[in-house]
This record gives C-alpha cells, sequence and structure tokens, in this order.
C-alpha cells in the first residue's frame, strides 16, 4: 500500500509568554511545585483578540511555504482541535477560506490532546488510498480560552499553540508505517468540560458555575496515561516487528515531563532519544505533537531513514499512536 509522509511541517506560538513566576501573581502556587511537578517553566497564551484558527493558519501557511506549494495543492484539510472558534463552523472550514484553497472538504476532529495522531493518521488514510493527493493536518489549539485561572489544577498546564503537517504520497519507503487509535469513554469525567453543549447549554448559570472551564482529576489522569502510553507505543512497535531499540526519536504529547519520563522508562526508552519541549509549551493539547516535530525537525533531531514512533493521549481518554520511517 502506497505510504503517506510528511513532506513539511510547520509551527505557530502566540508572542505573549507566560512565566511560572507570572502564574505566582494570580493563584497559590510557585515555580518549584509547577517545575518538579510538571517540568514546565512558561508557555504562551493567546491574546484576547486571537483564537484558533489565527494560529492554525500560521502554522498551515509556514507548512505550505516550506513545501513550495500554494493553497489549491492541498485536497483535503484535518484538524484536531479542543477549542475551535466556535461550535460551528469547523476551524477546517474556517482555514479553506483564510488560506484560500479551492474547495476541499475540512474536517475537525475532536480526541482533547490526541487530536495530533487523531488528524495525522486519518490524514494519511485520504492519500494512502489514494483518494487525494494532498492532505494539510492540524493541530491547533488555544486551550487558555477554557482555562480557569483561579484553577491552580489546570492554569499552569494548559496552553496555547498550533502545528502543521503536509502529506504526500511516498515514493520509498519513508512515511507512516502503522498508526492505532483508542477510546475509553469510562473515563470522560476525570477531564471535561461540563458547560455549553446539549448537555449544559449556556446559561447564565452554567457561566456562573464555571461550567465553560476544563476540568480536571490531575493525579487520575496521570496513573491512567502513564499505563496507557506505555501499553499503546509497546504495542504499535511489537506488532510492527520492531523495539525501543530501534526506535531514533519518540515524540510524545507533551503533558507533563513526569508522565514522559514515566512512559519511556516502562518502554526502555532512554530519555536521550525522547522530545521534550513541555518546559516551554506547556500542554498545548493537538498541538503539542505537531509543534514537537516542527522543533525536532528544525533542531536536527531528525535525519532521513529515522524511525519516529509518536503517542498522544487527552481526555475522553482518547489516546494514540503513529510510527514512521522519516
Ligand atoms: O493531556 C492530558 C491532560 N492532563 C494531564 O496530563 C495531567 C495529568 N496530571 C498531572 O500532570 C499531575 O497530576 C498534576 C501536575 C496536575 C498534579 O501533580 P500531582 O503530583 O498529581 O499533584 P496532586 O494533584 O496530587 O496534588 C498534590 C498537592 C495538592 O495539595 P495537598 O492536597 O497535598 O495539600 C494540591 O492541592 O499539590 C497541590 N497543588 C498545587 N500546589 C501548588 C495542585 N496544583 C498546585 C499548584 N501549585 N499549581
Amino acid at each position: 500500500m502506497t505510504r503517506a509522509k510528511i513532506v513539511s511541517v510547520g509551527a505557530y506560538a502566540p508572542k505573549r509568554i507566560v512565566t511560572n513566576a507570572d502564574l505566582e501573581k494570580m493563584v497559590e502556587t510557585n515555580d518549584e511545585w509547577i517545575v518538579q511537578r510538571s517540568g514546565i517553566r512558561e508557555r504562551h497564551i493567546a491574546d484576547e483578540t486571537e483564537a484558533t484558527s489565527d494560529l492554525a493558519l500560521k502554522a498551515a501557511q509556514q507548512a505550505l511555504e516550506r513545501a513550495n506549494l500554494v493553497p489549491d495543492d492541498i485536497d483535503f484539510i484535518a484538524v484536531g482541535t479542543t477549542t475551535p472558534d466556535m461550535f460551528f463552523p469547523t476551524v477546517g472550514n474556517i482555514l479553506q477560506h483564510r488560506l484560500g484553497c479551492k474547495r476541499v472538504g475540512s474536517v475537525d476532529m475532536l480526541a482533547a490532546c490526541a487530536g495530533s495522531v487523531y488528524s495525522l493518521s486519518i490524514g494519511a488514510q485520504f492519500i494512502q488510498t489514494g483518494k487525494y493527493r494532498r492532505v494539510l493536518c492540524v493541530g491547533a489549539e488555544t486551550l487558555s480560552k477554557i482555562t480557569d485561572f483561579t484553577d491552580r489544577g489546570t492554569c499552569v498546564l494548559l496552553a496555547d499553540a498550533a502545528g502543521a503537517a503536509v502529506l504526500e504520497a511516498s515514493t520509498d519507503e519513508s512515511g507512516l508505517i502503522d498508526f492505532d487509535l483508542y477510546s475509553d469513554g469510562q473515563y470522560w469525567d476525570l477531564l471535561y468540560m461540563p458547560g455549553g453543549g446539549a448537555r449544559n447549554p449556556a446559561t447564565h448559570e452554567t457561566v456562573d458555575k464555571g461550567m465553560h472551564f476544563a476540568k480536571m482529576k490531575g493525579a487520575e489522569v496521570f496513573k491512567v496515561a502513564v499505563r496507557m502510553f506505555a501499553e499503546c507505543t509497546e504495542a504499535i512497535l511489537s506488532r510492527n516487528g520492531f523495539t525501543a531499540d530501534d526506535v531514533n526519536l519518540f515524540i510524545p504529547h507533551q503533558a507533563n515531563l513526569r508522565i514522559i519520563e514515566a512512559a519511556a522508562r516502562r518502554v526502555n526508552l532512554p530519555m536521550e532519544r525522547v522530545f521534550v519541549n513541555v518546559d516551554r509549551y506547556g500542554n498545548t493539547g493537538a498541538a503539542s505533537v505537531y509543534v514537537a516535530l516542527e522543533e525536532a525537525l528544525a533542531g536536527g533531531r531528525i535525519k532521513k531513514g529515522d524511525l519516529i514512533l509518536i503517542a498522544a493521549f487527552g481526555g475522553g481518554f482518547a489516546w494514540g499512536t503513529a510510527l514512521m520511517r522519516w
């Protein structure tokens, strides 16, 4: 079967940087606690004028420019986001127009922090089946817009960014080898946003109760995340005849340095072969893997022929892996 390969990536984060010291002035927290428990030192936060599609547009434009493509070269747009500009239309729809693409199909996938792996692997299917020549995959979030900045359990973690990747059919061994997508809704109430949807439509009361903010039982999410990360990375490697020794770079969702380290330990991957930028970005949801991939490439951490393992995990729970030969 044809493999889908990433021919270029782009990334964008809002200009405004919020440090742990800035958060100390807003909630009862401190730099030492945040660094020790999460590894995060600073994060980018959108201003009042910036929404998710603004960030997505910049990342997508950079990916197109780097591939020497024009918007009309794109045949489909697959977006992962938990924080669309509005309920509908989708960010994909808005991007199609703002990029200036022809009338291509577009879709948003809401898989929380797993939106990166979901958008990438589902976008890749259109290439693998031969249906489309080029697919634009995007992960974009303004998680700050659903963050309660009086809740120290979430506001020190969540942040904003966007990343994009252009996929084409591979002409050699490079490209997406395999992927797995998972969900298990029994954990829905460990990480969710209760208000604004059909269950609790927006009213003055839902807003007064802060139901339009993300709620998280952090310690419980942590435990399941580490276990699922280890299980799903082992599953995709062994099914494809690889071990952790074969992986040149592991790019996990950047939620928390301790989750990344614990998962890497369980699968026997030394941290030298694990990409980490959570210290400078915080948890940017569906954007995090794309932004990490962009930085890994820009920093020369990936070379042709490398085996790259991606894994992401988030609310729902939804999670997944992707294995690719660069
Ligand atoms: O993409 C997936 C999305 N979510 C995640 O990946 C989050 C997963 N969970 C985590 O990252 C961690 O559980 C946290 C970083 C959220 C919390 O770390 P923890 O080691 O699990 O701490 P904890 O929730 O067990 O809280 C320990 C203490 C508590 O105080 P007491 O009850 O021991 O007195 C908290 O109230 O730390 C307190 N605490 C804080 N203290 C200072 C909670 N948040 C803060 C804070 N600053 N920001």
